[in-house]
C-alpha cells in the first residue's frame, strides 16, 4: 500500500489530522489497534476550548456536537466551604463545550467512514521504519495480513504508551517529566449535575471535581492516591467523600455508577516532537495533567500546526513549516503545561505540604478570586490561548 501519510492511532489527534488533510487533498490512511467500539466508549476528556468547537464546526464535525453539548460560559471554584464564580463570558467574552472526548470520536470516525477514506481498526503488531529517509514505512497485521504501508510522512498519534516515539533513536529526544503524588478516582454516574457550571474545589480532604456530560449524566473525581484500589471505594463511599468535598456534606443528587477509574497524574514532554519525517502529536509527545482540561485540545492544535506544514509541503514545494514544527507546537504546549501544573497545584493537597503551605494555597485561591486581573488570567488559559499565536 502507498500514501501520503500514515496515521498511527485513531485518538483525537489522528482522527482529526485525517479530516484535516483530507481537506486539503492529501491522502492518508489511519491505523488502530482497538477496536472501533472500544474506542468510542472509552470516557476520557470533555471539555473543548472555544477554538477546537470552533473548528470542529468549521469543518462540518459539529453538527452533534451543537446539538448535545453544553456550552459554559464560566466556572466555580470551591474552598473554604464557599464557592466563587470565574465568568468567562464577562473577562475574556468566550466559552467551552462541554462534549464528551467519546462523542468526539465517535463524530470523527463516522465522518471519516462515510467519506469512504482508509481507517482500519483491530490492527496488530504495528511497527515504523526508514524514519530518515523519504519513504517511511508503516507495517502491521491486518485481518490476518501482513501489510506494508509505504509513506511520504508518517504522524505518529498513538498515545502515551504508542509505538513512534520508543521508534525514535536514542539521544534524540530530551525528555521533561513530572509525576503528582496522586491520583484521580473519575466515576460517571446516572446522575443529575448539582450545578449548571463545572465545580474544581479544593478540600482538606483533597481535590474533588463536578463535571457531566448531560443533563442527566454527571462525571465527578475525587483525588486518590496514585495506586488507589477500588476495590476500597463502594459507591456509597464515592458518594460520600463527593458531598464532603463538593457540598459540605450532602445534597449532590446520588445516581447508578456506570463506570469508575483510576487515573495517575504526570506532566510529560518530549523535545522535539518529530524526527526524520516521523512527526509526533498529542499524547505521544506530551502528557498534562487533567486539571484544567488540556489535553485534547492540545492534541487538536498539535495536528492544526502538522496539517498546516503538510499543505505548504505539498502545494508549495515548502518545507520550513515542516522543520518548525516541533517548535511551533512547544510553545503552545509548554504554556498549557504550566497552566495544568497551576491548576493542579492550587487545587490538591500535597502530601508533604507544611501548615504553612496550605495557608498559603488558600490564600492564593482567596487571591485568584477577589483579583479581576488573576481570574482573567486563569479565564484566558481555560478557555484557551488563540490559536494565532502558533499559526
Ligand atoms: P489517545 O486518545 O491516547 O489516542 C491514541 C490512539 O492510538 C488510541 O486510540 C490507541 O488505541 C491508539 N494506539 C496506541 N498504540 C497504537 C499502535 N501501536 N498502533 C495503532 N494505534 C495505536 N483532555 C482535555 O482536553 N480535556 C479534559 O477534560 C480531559 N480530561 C481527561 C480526563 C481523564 C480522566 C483523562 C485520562 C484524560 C483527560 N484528558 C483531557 C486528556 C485527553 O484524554 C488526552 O490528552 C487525549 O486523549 C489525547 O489524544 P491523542 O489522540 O493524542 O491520544
Ligand atoms: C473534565 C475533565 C477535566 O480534567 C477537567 O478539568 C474538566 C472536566 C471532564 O471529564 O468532564
Amino acid at each position: 500500500m502507498r500514501t501520503q501519510v500514515g496515521i498511527v492511532g485513531a485518538g483525537p489527534a489522528g482522527l482529526f489530522l485525517s479530516h484535516l488533510l483530507q481537506r486539503a487533498g492529501i491522502d492518508c490512511v489511519v491505523i488502530e489497534t482497538r477496536s472501533r467500539k472500544y474506542i468510542e466508549e472509552r470516557v476520557r476528556a470533555g471539555v473543548l476550548e472555544q477554538e477546537s468547537s470552533d473548528v470542529l464546526r468549521q469543518m462540518g464535525l459539529g453538527a452533534r456536537m451543537d446539538r448535545e453539548g453544553l456550552i459554559h460560559h464560566g466556572i466555580n471554584l470551591r474552598f473554604n466551604e464557599r464557592l466563587h464564580h470565574i465568568d468567562f463570558q464577562d473577562l475574556v467574552g468566550k466559552g467551552v463545550m462541554v462534549y464528551g472526548q467519546h462523542e468526539v470520536v465517535k463524530d470523527l470516525v463516522q465522518a471519516r467512514l462515510d467519506s469512504g477514506a482508509p481507517l482500519l481498526f483491530e490492527v496488530s503488531d504495528v511497527a515504523v521504519d526508514g524514519l530518515d529517509t523519504k519513504t517511511p514505512t508503516v507495517r502491521f497485521t491486518h485481518q490476518g495480513q501482513a501489510q506494508e504501508l509505504v509513506c511520504d510522512f508518517i504522524a505518529g498519534c498513538d498515545g502515551f504508551h504508542g509505538i513512534c516515539r520508543p521508534a525514535i533513536p536514542e539521544g534524540v529526544l530530551k525528555t521533561y517529566e513530572r509525576t503528582y503524588p496522586f491520583g484521580w478516582l473519575g466515576i460517571l454516574a446516572q446522575a443529575q449535575p448539582a450545578s449548571e457550571e463545572l465545580i474544581y474545589s479544593n478540600h482538606d480532604n483533597g481535590f474533588a471535581l463536578l463535571s457531566m456530560r448531560s443533563p442527566e449524566l454527571g462525571r465527578l473525581y475525587l483525588q486518590c492516591d496514585p495506586e488507589e484500589d477500588l476495590a476500597n471505594w463502594p459507591d456509597a463511599r464515592i458518594w460520600e467523600e463527593l458531598n464532603l468535598r463538593l457540598a459540605g456534606g450532602k445534597g449532590l443528587p446520588e445516581g447508578p455508577i456506570l463506570q469508575k477509574g483510576v487515573t495517575q497524574m504526570r506532566s510529560f514532554v518530549v523535545e522535539p516532537m518529530q524526527y526524520g519525517r516521523l512527526l509526533l502529536a498529542g499524547d505521544a509527545a506530551h502528557i498534562v495533567p487533567p486539571t484544567g482540561a488540556k489535553g485534547m485540545n492540545l492534541a487538536f492544535a498539535d495536528v492544526r500546526v502538522m496539517a498546516r506544514a503538510l499543505d505548504a509541503f505539498y502545494r508549495d514545494g515548502r518545507d520550513d513549516q515542516l522543520a518548525a514544527y516541533s517548535e511551533v507546537c512547544l510553545r503552545r504546549i509548554w504554556k498549557a503545561q504550566r497552566f495544568s501544573w497551576f491548576m493542579t497545584s492550587l487545587m490538591h493537597r500535597f502530601p508533604d505540604d507544611s501548615a504553612f503551605d496550605r495557608r498559603r494555597q488558600l490564600a492564593d485561591l482567596d487571591y485568584l478570586t477577589g483579583s479581576r486581573a488573576a481570574m482573567t488570567s486563569l479565564a484566558e488559559n481555560y478557555v484557551g490561548l488563540p490559536m494565532e499565536w502558533a499559526l
